[in-house]
């Protein structure tokens, strides 16, 4: 397992980069698929900027896969719901209206991403809205000790589309022009064939 995510140094120092980065211009996008009050499920909550401001909107659960990030979320939210879930399996009970991710399943490899988003066709409800943001490019690296699995947009539409209807692809700038794909879908009606 990637240790990055995993170590008290480390998820402060992520936390410190991160300080002046939120998902706001996409949360501002999905608002206009997803209804106030819907349960939403986040995926990597990591530091918890996005899911503050999603909770201004919607039931969130956060999640994630750190020990570390939960502590940090669990302590700085203390009214919050949060979750130890790992975004390719998503052993969950609970369905949701929504799942958000910001910057979170880059990390997983070709299979792992196909699973986490099966799974999320599965805990959705019907109508069920997701939203989330990959790095764009072409191939993966290991950067940082991390895995980081870069997406085109035709790959993303690939990856979703017997599940999910695409509502919005755009491109966005993180740290330069294009650098990003946020996409938003819609469940598809019925089971996939
Ligand atoms: C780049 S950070 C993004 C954090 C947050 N979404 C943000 O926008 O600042 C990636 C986050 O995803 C979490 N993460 C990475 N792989 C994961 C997995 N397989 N399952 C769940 N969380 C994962 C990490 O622990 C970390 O919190």
């Amino acid at each position: 397992m990637d240790k990055y995510y995993h170590t008290k140094e480390s998820v402060e120092e992520y936390i410190k980069l991160a300080r002046d980065h939120d998902g706001n211009q996409n949360i501002i996008r999905l608002k206009e698929f997803l209804p106030a009050g819907s349960d939403l499920l986040e995926i990597g909550s990591g530091p918890g900027t996005d899911w503050k401001i999603l909770s201004e909107s919607y039931h969130v659960v956060g999640s994630d896969f750190s020990k570390e990030f939960l502590k940090h979320l669990q302590a700085y939210f203390p009214d919050g719901e949060f979750a130890d879930l790992d975004a390719s399996t998503l052993d969950t009970d609970r369905t949701f209206d929504g799942i958000y991710s910001n910057k979170v399943l880059h990390h997983l490899e070709d299979e792992a991403l196909e699973a986490s988003i099966k799974r999320q066709f599965e805990i959705l409800n019907p109508d069920g809205i997701v939203c989330h943001t990959f790095w764009r490019g072409e191939d993966s690296e290991i950067y940082n000790d991390l895995f980081v699995n870069y997406h085109t947009d035709a790959g993303i539409r690939t990856l979703f589309e017997d599940r999910f209807d695409p509502l919005l692809i755009r491109f966005y700038k993180e740290f330069e022009d294009g650098d990003s794909i946020l996409y938003i879908g819609e469940k598809k009606k019925g089971q996939p064939s």
